[in-house]
């Protein structure tokens, strides 16, 4: 059978199905966003994805992708955003679909929930993340995980030796998570704990099982039969679970070993959550594996991309080095990456503005989640007056938005740290309704400074010490089809010593 004759009978259904449905809003009375495109366009640009929804957006600002049975609806305008996000947030969650698609990996946690189970989930965390004690610790242990970056690039740097960085930050921000999340080394970096290798392998490979399945509509009979990717993510999932029960036992078991009010109860967020609920080891592993998704790649993520740009403009390379140089009052008597990293304090961290400019920079033409969707829980009107029915899939786009030049100006495209810098040289914020990437509201990103405090540290250290170059100056990284933005394939970077570094 050759190509023409499966898509001809399925391009003529779809017209038809345009042409019903614009007759039946007519009908109505009722207005609707413009049709951008069908699921086949979504199909036939699925490797430029996120470049064909930013052309779409730039066209329509609101538009809808036509399927079979419903029409997904995609926003870019920052007053529908904030309907969706906060004036009518009851409206707009993740709905049975999304919980289904993601159950097996994620369970009940916050990622998947909504109503009372979201609202118990979030009410702890937030106040985990904003107690002082979690923010002193965390940065411990970001300090620590930036000497060992840093001593590795010393190394690669007197070996002229080409690092992949794509691999590594997230090898140090998932040994990062687990010490802070749930105080457990799991060294991925040196590779030291093969257990925990085995598992962030697993819990990688899951991910991107359950991702596919946003698009396989096949999924559920392979699950039933075992099959192929399922088959893959139940082994996978079993490896995942293991590793995180023993992790819960073994908590429980200290926890409850513990008479005093020791640190040790009070420190990573896991003896938090052991302490409020009941030992129930279902729920702790639910809450445990959505941290873990949370905590490591966008920030890995956000790292590859600003060191990506930072290559590319050498210029605001070196004058985020500078800003760091100064800030620490580097000296001659700072030789190696550890002193450095000494010098690296929350004092000296608020000074870097311009470092704090360029990573945000960095996130609002990468956000970490490029498209976010939410499902219609009853028929509705966006404040630009289209209607969507209950069921529809609203999502906003972060990517897009951060390219629009009605938001930004005619340089969205660019990268330029300065459009964050006030007349009095300090970092100035921007509605979260135009810079969506930690989303707003009621569900805005709980890890938003626990996110830069890692960023700024890991940089701070990185950027102070060492000056980075592509290995490959004219390679153009391209983003991987997942929930989140990863660079495909390796980001291989050469590394220099700064001056005033001598040993490791
Ligand atoms: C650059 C880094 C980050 C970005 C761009 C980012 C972005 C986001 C976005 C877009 C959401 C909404 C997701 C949704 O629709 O469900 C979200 C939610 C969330 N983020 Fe982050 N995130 C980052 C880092 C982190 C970190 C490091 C943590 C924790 C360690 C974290 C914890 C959470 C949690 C718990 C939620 C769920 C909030 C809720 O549903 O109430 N994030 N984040």
């Amino acid at each position: 059978m050759d190509s023409n004759s499966i898509f001809f009978p399925i391009i003529t259904a779809l017209l038809f199905l345009v042409v019903v449905l614009y007759i039946c809003n007519k009908k109505h009375g009722k207005k609707y966003h413009p049709i951008g495109g069908t699921v086949l366009d979504l199909l036939i640009n699925y490797n430029r994805l996120h470049h064909y929804m930013t052309d779409l957006a730039e066209k329509y600002k609101t538009y809808r992708v036509t399927s079979l049975f419903h029409a997904d609806v995609y926003t870019s305008d920052p007053a529908n955003v904030e309907y969706i996000l906060k004036t009518n947030f009851e409206n707009y969650g993740k709905g049975a679909h999304t919980h289904n698609l993601m159950k097996e990996l994620l369970g009940e946690g916050i990622f998947t929930v909504d109503g009372e189970k979201w609202r118990q989930q979030r009410k702890v965390s937030s106040h985990e993340f904003s107690t002082k004690i979690l923010r002193d610790f965390s940065s411990a242990i970001f300090t620590e995980n930036a000497i060992k970056l840093g001593n590795m690039f010393s190394e690669a740097a007197n070996s002229n030796q080409i690092i992949d960085i794509n691999d590594l930050f997230m090898k140090a921000t998932t040994d990062s998570i687990f010490r802070v999340g749930f105080g457990i080394e799991l060294d991925n970096m040196n590779g030291s704990n093969e257990e925990g290798v085995k598992f962030s392998r697993a819990f990688d490979d899951a991910n991107a099982q359950t991702v596919s399945r946003y698009i396989d509509i096949s999924w559920k009979i392979k699950k039933f039969l075992n099959i192929g990717s399922e088959a893959k993510l139940k082994k996978n999932m079993k490896v995942v679970d293991e590793f995180i029960y023993k992790v819960i036992q073994i908590k429980i078991a200290q926890m409850q070993k513990s008479t005093d009010d020791s640190l040790l109860k009070k420190q990573d967020i896991l003896s938090r959550f052991v302490q409020i609920n009941d030992n129930d080891p279902k729920y702790l592993r639910d809450v445990i594996i959505n941290f873990v998704l949370a905590g490591k790649d966008p920030i890995a993520i956000s790292m590859c991309w600003f060191i990506y740009e930072l290559c590319k403009h050498p210029e605001v390379q070196d004058k985020v080095a500078k800003e760091i140089r100064e800030a620490i009052n580097m000296n001659e008597e700072i030789t190696n990456v550890a002193e450095f990293a000494a010098r690296v304090s929350e004092a000296t961290l608020e000074k870097m503005q311009y470092l704090h400019a360029a990573l945000t920079e960095t996130i609002r033409l990468y956000p970490a989640l490029p498209v976010d969707p939410k499902i219609c829980f009853s028929d509705d009107v966006l404040p630009d007056g289209c209607s969507v029915k209950k069921g529809d899939v609203v999502a906003f786009t972060p990517y897009a938005m951060g390219k629009m030049k009605f938001i930004w100006g005619d340089d969205a495209h660019e990268f330029k740290p300065e459009r964050w810098i006030d007349r009095n040289g300090r970092f100035r914020t921007e509605s979260p309704y135009k810079f969506t990437a930690f989303q707003a509201g009621p569900r805005t990103c709980l890890g938003r400074d626990f996110a830069y405090r890692q960023l700024k540290i890991f940089s701070s250290v990185l950027l102070g010490c060492f000056m980075f170059k592509l290995s490959d100056e004219n390679k153009v990284p391209r983003y991987r089809i997942s929930i989140n933005l990863h660079i495909d394939g390796p980001l291989q970077i050469r590394v220099f010593k700064r001056s005033g570094l001598h040993n490791p």
